[in-house]
């Protein structure tokens, strides 16, 4: 009933951030679960990639493969990254301590996201702030590296953001980017990457590897499901985390949505 009566809204950019903003400062600020740390719906490696060996299993093993097989697309060690959109800060965690940069910013829109992170995860090279896709409190032509990791879909205008990430990417500087997209919406974003002046390195449609993903980490999501969401949130809930039989999942499984993984770089001069 909600949703039919929010639908006509959602194609606004005040009504996309607003959402993006309530909802996220919700979750962080109600769901501070320690063992929660990602919130991206997951990758299952290609045959190429091989299997990921960490010293320890982590508990969120397919998002974290999200960020770690986006990550090895370039050069990340003596770096200097910036993350938008960076959630609960797994993800930051995990490249700041496997890939060794310099520095990492995760920074995201939800000042309770934010904290979370900042009381979870403490290294030496690592930081969280607040602040908006649409206008990033960076330096210009300040970074090498800046992570998207299935955020940008919730944004008031991603025109804006791509500017932004040009405007604070040093020459030569890199954008990695993953995000979904319903099918009717694919050219809209392949024509925002196209016109937003960085060079695409690499397109590619993940959706098969984030299929296996949600299929293969279905059993222990739900049970995290059940022990740590109240339960007359756990309906709402499993369709948020898209576990296998939501509308997510079944819109992957039949092309109504699309996952992409993005690769572009900064030319060296305009
Ligand atoms: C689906 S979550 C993904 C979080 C994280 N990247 C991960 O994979 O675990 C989307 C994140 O984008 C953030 N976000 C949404 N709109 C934003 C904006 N305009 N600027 C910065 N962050 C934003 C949300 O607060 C949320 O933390």
């Amino acid at each position: 009933m909600i949703k039919t009566l929010l639908y006509p809204f959602k194609k606004f950019a005040w009504f996309k951030r607003l959402n993006a903003k309530i909802t996220y400062e919700l979750l962080a600020k109600h769901i501070p679960a320690e063992e929660w740390h990602f919130m991206n719906y997951g990758y299952n490696p290609t045959e190429a990639e091989g299997p990921l060996h960490l010293e320890k299993v982590p508990l969120q093993q397919y998002p974290l493969q999200m960020y770690h097989y986006l990550a090895a697309k370039t050069n990340i060690e003596n770096q200097t990254i910036l993350e938008v959109g960076s959630g609960r800060g797994g993800g930051a965690f995990h490249i700041a301590s496997y890939f060794k940069p310099l520095f990492y910013t995760g920074m995201d829109l939800a000042h309770h996201a934010v904290n979370l992170a900042n009381q979870l995860h403490k290294l030496p090279n690592l930081k969280f702030i607040q602040g908006s896709a649409e206008q990033i409190p960076i330096e210009t032509e300040s970074i090498d590296v800046v992570i998207n990791v299935e955020s940008c879909h919730a944004y008031g205008s991603v025109d804006q953001f791509l500017k932004e990430v040009m405007r604070v990417l040093k020459p030569g500087g890199h954008f990695l980017m993953v995000d979904f997209r319903y099918a009717v919406d694919m050219p809209r974003l392949k024509n925002q990457l196209a016109n937003c002046g960085l060079t695409m390195l690499e397109e590619e449609n993940i959706t098969p590897h984030v299929i296996k993903a949600i299929e293969l980490e279905d059993d222990k999501k739900k049970e995290r499901i059940q022990r740590l969401i109240p339960a007359k949130w756990q309906k709402l809930f499993s369709e948020f985390a898209g576990v296998v039989g939501s509308k997510f999942y079944n819109n992957l499984k039949d092309e109504t949505r699309f996952y992409y993984r993005y690769v572009m770089v900064k030319p060296l001069s305009n």
